[in-house]
């Protein structure tokens, strides 16, 4: 398969931090103040978030839970950088991602966040291993060190074995366990899980939860998961609920 050519964007060292929060964004991987977003849908204005205001220190696991429509995953979105709110202020890593340009977003969220969706979005006809190693790829990593990480995560979340085997021949909680891995491959800060648990039952999505919990804890990272499941919830540092567009 031919790879994409990678973006031409400068070392992850061009993004520093917004100077006049630099002491916030130490303590706090996550800032956000007075964030509000809104949409028009069929000519009606649907106001998604109304005023979040939202602190993450870092490593931190933060679950967020709340009705479906209460505004998760437009939060999520503006986290990973693939959306901008109406009104406030996101920070990230130090980084108000307002006064990102287009070039430094796409490294944003390239190098500083891994996200985890739902569906596994693995590429059904290459191996375990390639999918893992994917986005290092992408981001312009050397082939055999993409590999060696690749299998050093696919390894911590028990997938060692099954490496070669084509991603379309695993169980739905053994692709999320490789989405788990994959998000980690470029050494990103901040990992976003919309509904990771969301299409496994139970039983499946147990060792989903412990290879995100544990892989996150031994690689500190900081993880903010959007779940409608109490046993995931469970596993969180912390739980936030939102309701109408806000935290309660
Ligand atoms: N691109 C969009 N255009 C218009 N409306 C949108 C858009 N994205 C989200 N919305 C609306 O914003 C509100 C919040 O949506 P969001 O997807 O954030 O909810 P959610 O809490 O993730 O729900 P769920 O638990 O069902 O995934 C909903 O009313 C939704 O219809
Ligand atoms: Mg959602």
């Amino acid at each position: 398969m031919p790879l994409m050519t990678p973006p031409a964007i400068s070392p992850a060292s061009s993004l520093t931090p917004a100077p006049n929060d630099a002491t916030k964004a130490a303590d706090n991987i996550i800032y956000l103040n007075g964030v509000a977003k809104s949409y028009m849908a069929e000519g009606r204005m649907v106001n998604a978030l109304q005023g979040v205001n939202l602190d993450v220190p870092r490593g931190q696991f933060l679950a967020i839970v709340g009705r479906s429509g209460c505004g998760k995953s437009t939060l999520l979105n503006l986290l990973g950088g693939l959306d901008k709110p109406s009104t406030g202020k996101v920070q990230v890593n130090g980084l108000d991602l307002a006064h990102l340009n287009e070039a430094q977003l796409t490294q944003y969220r390239r190098d500083v966040v891994g996200i985890i969706f739902q569906f596994f979005n693995l590429l059904p006809l290459l191996s375990v291993l390639e999918n893992t190693a994917l986005p290092a790829l992408l981001a312009g990593q050397e082939k055999r060190k993409s590999h060696a990480r690749a299998a050093e995560l696919l390894n911590a979340v028990g997938l060692g074995e099954r490496m070669q085997q084509q991603a379309s021949l695993l169980s739905g909680g053994e692709m999320q366990r490789v989405a788990v891995a994959r998000a980690l491959i470029n050494d990103p800060q901040l990992i976003l899980a919309d509904e990771p648990t969301g299409n496994l039952d139970s039983k499946s999505a147990e060792p989903v939860l412990n290879a995100l919990y544990n892989l996150t804890k031994q690689e500190n990272k900081t993880v903010v998961m959007v779940t409608h499941s109490r046993e995931a919830a469970a596993i969180a540092d912390v739980t936030r609920e939102m309701r109408d567009g806000k935290f309660v």
